[in-house]
């Protein structure tokens, strides 16, 4: 409209009628409030501004003379002040209610807010009937009250942190990768194979098999990814670092804190690798990356979960950015275990797979900071784990980063390059022609090189200091359950 006006302004050159046109351009100008994110708002830089703002009430408080409102529209944990006479108490203007308010805003006689906003109109644009809401006004709701309402616990303030910190997480882990080189692949959701050899597959078909244009969709059987690993190994015969950040999926029949049907999974594969050493260094660097970043810039955020969810978590996290990870064997991970006082449900002999209750003592025995295991039995791993042939006990070059609270945050090895080790290998399982493919990569300028892959949402917990993984994901999806 403004740009309209001014155009006509160039085509008629009366001067009356230009004096005409500039003052309705002004008092347009005047009468348009700008529209603002409440993130700005606050920041002060538009003090003075005729503003409009829309959002969600998170409080509301009636005075005497004035009505108090508090309007959140996502961008920041802080809400915004209104202001405004109390003769315009609205029984609509509930708690939960959504909103557009226009008005000035001010700086605050207030201590609690340096900025509030005059308002001079408040529309309700959508009610909200407080007494059927599953939120209360002031209340803090507990992490597991507020799982139960998936579609609505977004409104509360700990949810809305939750994905500003989630956010924010991925940035910076997409930032990490882009400043040392990686190339992002995007790795497919369906795919023919089974990467960790797990069985825990979904499998998937269209709805209605029974079309002639279904029957036999992919001519052959399709799941749902569990790793985008291979994939990833393909790239890595012609890009020598890449990434790729994506759902996976496991049939997992587990209601534990730490697993889901569906996560997301950072993964890496670096190619002309010379050591284990090459992939701790990634992790560990991007794990202190990634954590820096969501400090400093979702400070307000991650206070709200430190001080109000899990109380003392943060001298945790400062704890375990102080020092470096140490790295310690497979081997001697069972030492240690069995030169422990405590009592373990599952066994602890050589040969064994750690369980959580194992890696949970293990990084307590480490000091309580992130801890990497190496070398693990070759058996426990999967065809693609590389052999090392030069240790007397038949080990693989596999590293898993075990993390204070969660245990195991990332899994990962060195590839076996070898054509007449790998062959050999999958012969044995049976794989042979499954993976031809696979093969032809060791046999086409084939490098030594190796990759991980870290859980998101265990990453979140790690760092967040939270308890379930159902609180870290926006809708978890596990064993009978997929609401909404
Ligand atoms: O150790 P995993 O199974 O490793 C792989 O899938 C490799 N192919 C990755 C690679 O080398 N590119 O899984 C990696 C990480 C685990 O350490 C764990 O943090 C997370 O993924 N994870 C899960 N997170 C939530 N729910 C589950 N069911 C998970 N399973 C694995």
């Amino acid at each position: 409209m403004f740009r309209g006006a001014a155009r006509m302004f160039s085509v008629v050159t009366t001067t009356s009628v230009c004096r005409g046109i500039l003052s309705s351009i002004r008092h347009y100008c005047k009468k348009t409030p700008t529209k603002l994110r409440i993130s700005k708002a606050l920041s002060g830089a538009e003090l003075g501004a005729n503003v409009r703002v829309q959002g969600w009430v998170r409080s509301v408080r009636a005075q005497k003379t004035n009505l108090f409102l508090h309007v959140n529209d996502g961008s920041s944990l802080q809400s915004l002040q209104i202001v405004t006479s109390s003769k315009q108490t609205d029984p609509l203007l509930t708690f939960g209610s959504a909103v557009e308010v226009t008005g000035t805003l001010k700086k605050s006689p207030h201590q609690k807010q340096a900025v509030e906003l005059e308002a001079d109109q408040i529309h309700v644009v959508g009610t909200c009937n407080p007494p059927d809401f599953p939120f209360k006004i002031k209340e803090r709701h507990s992490l597991e009250y507020i799982r139960q309402f998936p579609h609505l616990r977004c409104r509360t303030n700990a949810f809305s942190s939750l994905l500003r910190i989630r956010s924010e997480a991925t940035t910076a882990i997409h930032s990490y990768f882009k400043e040392n080189d990686f190339v992002q692949i995007h790795t497919p959701v369906i795919t023919s194979n089974d990467c960790e050899g797990a069985g825990e597959l979904f499998q998937i078909e269209p709805s209605s098999p029974e079309k002639e244009e279904n029957e036999n969709f992919f001519s052959v059987p399709a799941f749902l990814t569990v790793s985008g690993q291979l994939h990833l190994e393909v790239m890595s015969g012609a890009f020598s670092r890449v990434y790729t950040f994506g759902p996976t999926f496991r049939a997992e029949n587990s209601q534990s804190r730490r697993h889901l049907a569906e996560f997301y999974m950072v993964e890496a594969e670096v190619s002309f690798t010379q050591s284990i050493e090459d992939l701790t260094k990634v992790m560990e660097d991007m794990f202190r990356f990634a954590t820096e970043h969501v400090l400093a810039h979702c400070a307000e955020d991650v206070d709200l979960f430190h001080k109000h969810v899990t109380p003392g978590h943060r001298d945790k996290v400062d704890s375990m950015l102080k020092k470096s990870f140490p790295v310690i064997t497979y081997s001697e991970a069972i030492d240690i275990l069995n030169r422990s006082s405590q009592k373990f449900v599952f066994p602890t002999h050589w040969g064994c797979d750690l369980q959580t209750e194992h890696e949970k003592y293990l990084v307590k025995h480490c000091g309580n900071i992130p801890v990497f295991v190496t070398d693990y039995p070759y058996d426990l791993k999967p065809f693609y784990a590389r052999d090392n042939r030069d240790q007397p006990e038949h080990t693989a070059a596999a590293v898993d980063l075990l993390v204070p609270g969660v245990g195991e945050l990332c899994g990962g090895s060195l590839r076996e390059e070898r054509l007449d080790l790998l062959r050999a290998r999958l012969e044995e399982a049976g794989l042979e022609d499954t993976y031809s493919w696979y093969l032809d990569l060791r046999r086409f300028g084939s490098v030594p090189h190796g990759g991980f892959g870290l859980g998101f949402e265990r990453y979140l917990q790690c760092v967040l200091g939270v308890d379930n993984i159902k609180d870290v994901t926006p809708f978890p999806r596990f064993s009978r359950s997929c609401h909404l």
